[in-house]
């Protein structure tokens, strides 16, 4: 039961405040005596009684001679009033007064666009969606019940161990991983989990391979840990992992960083025979394999591909998983799944930089997994994006005919599409698109060296029919005449 873990008189007390608040007893106003309210309550008067003195150390109530307890005059935490001239802040100050370092080339998505841009640049959730009314009565459950005084101190760094546990549950079950929760760290979304496993693996200019084309926020964490980032080309079979194992011939490396579940931003999967070429490279050549499956449930043909984990037997594999596409990003949920030892190291890093986690979010996600409304959501997602896909996939297709070139992708939350522009005039395109009030991205944003592509990705999860409907619209009146 909700809040039925809150002693009854400190239910009562706050009733009586939140009256007060609305202004239904007013400073002066006597309170009703204990022994009716007690019968019109059902309670005991002792409990009456419990209340009001809560009532009276708060503030919202005093007792006066002669008996009773009165609404006090004035609330106890009226919003804190303005003082007119008492603080003079100084101007602050528009450049700083010491030298700043690092690259600071690549600032993060600029945050807000104009109103009614539909934006379709990321694969995104529709966070419209997101069961927020279970995920406030789970968040609700924790604070009030018998675990608050648990997640609310400082806690595990590597999270809070029922979520520990239900992740080890859910990658064994449904992702064919051998994990215990001694191999799971939970972390603020996958980013966090990029930056600790850079931090560890990769100080003092040891190379990482990544796919040349790829997720940059990737490739930003692993430059800034110090490590030389070696682009490994792809094609309609993911990483070529030959070109990888010939960059292995000449120079020792560190780690591969891959996608191989569906390829960021292409869509496609790993080859099986290149999966099983990829591990054995990773043991004989004794490099990490930091492997992102970062939108693993949103499959739609046919069932997930059983991650690189799920065959690693030597321990070179370190998954990332994210909450962020099937809750919600916002959240700042990931994990990281892997031996135990570099759980621990892990866990060392995080908290030097932050500690923990939130337990209170990350308790009320893991009764979530646990009793199901998490599944249950997915489930529901998975139709509603598949139809999106679709959608997205007819209404490009008729609205450009052949020059636009696109499949629907077995999974994932966009579309990747070759474009039949000259490469220079995708970001033209992108550009007049971003006036004419919709975002795509344009392929060159995720080649590693930034060169022109024909290509192009629209997210179709956040939007709607209507609004998928109308962002075609936009698309082709952007579209360059050439
Ligand atoms: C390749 C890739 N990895 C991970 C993520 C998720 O990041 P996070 O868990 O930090 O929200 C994304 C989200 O866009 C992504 O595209």
């Amino acid at each position: 039961m909700d809040g039925g873990d809150e002693p009854a008189f400190v239910r009562i007390a706050r009733g009586i405040a939140d009256d007060v608040r609305r202004g239904r007893f007013r400073a002066g106003d006597a309170l009703p005596g204990t022994r009716p309210l007690a019968t019109t309550l059902g309670v005991s008067r002792n409990t009456v009684v419990a209340a009001y003195r809560e009532l009276v150390a708060e503030g919202w109530a005093v007792t006066r001679r002669g008996g009773g307890t009165f609404v006090a005059e004035g609330l106890p935490d009226p919003p804190p009033r303005r003082i007119r001239g008492a603080v003079r802040p100084v101007e602050m100050a528009s450049a700083a007064a010491f030298p700043l370092h690092g690259d600071a080339s690549e600032p993060p998505d600029p945050p807000e666009t104009p109103r009614g841009t539909l934006v379709m640049a990321g694969g995104v959730p529709d966070v419209r969606l997101v069961p927020v009314l279970d995920l406030a009565r789970a968040l609700r459950r924790v604070l009030t019940g018998k675990a608050a005084r648990g997640v609310l101190g400082y806690g595990d760094p590597r999270g809070d161990a029922r979520l520990r546990a239900a992740v080890a549950d859910l990658v064994r079950e449904r992702r064919g991983i051998a994990a215990r929760p001694e191999n799971v760290l939970i972390v603020r979304g996958s980013q966090m989990a990029l930056e600790l496993v850079a931090r560890a693996v990769l100080p003092g200019g040891r190379a990482i391979a990544v796919e040349a084309i790829g997720y940059r926020p990737a490739w930003t964490a692993f430059a800034r840990a110090g490590a030389r980032v070696v682009p490994i080309p792809i094609d309609r079979d993911g990483l070529d992992v030959d070109a990888l194992a010939a960059v292995v011939r000449r120079e020792p490396i560190a780690a591969v960083y891959v996608t191989p579940h569906h390829h960021y931003p292409t869509t496609v999967t790993l080859g099986a025979g290149r999966r099983l070429a990829l591990l054995g490279l990773a043991r004989r050549a004794s490099f990490a394999v930091i492997e992102d499956d970062y939108d693993h449930e949103l499959h739609y043909e046919g069932r997930p591909v059983l991650p690189l984990a799920s065959a690693d037997v030597h321990g070179s594999v370190v998954y990332v998983g994210t909450l962020s596409k099937v809750v919600a990003p916002g959240l700042r949920l990931g994990y990281v799944v892997a031996p135990e030892p570099v759980i621990e190291r892990l866990a060392r890093e995080r908290f030097v930089l932050d500690r923990q986690g939130d337990h209170v979010a990350e308790r009320a996600v893991a009764e979530m997994l646990e009793d199901g409304t998490v599944a249950r959501h997915v489930r529901r997602m998975r139709s509603v994006y598949a139809l999106r896909r679709d959608l997205l996939v007819a209404e490009l297709g008729r609205a450009f005919g052949g020059r636009i070139d696109v499949r629907a992708p077995p999974g994932g939350m966009a579309l990747w599409a070759r474009v039949d522009l000259a490469p220079h005039l995708v970001a033209v395109w992108e550009r007049r698109a971003a006036r004419e009030g919709v975002v795509f991205a344009a392929g060159e944003r995720f080649v590693f060296d930034g060169g022109a592509v024909p290509f192009a990705r629209f997210g179709f999860a956040s939007l709607d029919e209507r609004e998928l409907r109308e962002a075609v619209r936009r698309l082709a009146r952007a579209f360059p005449r050439s």
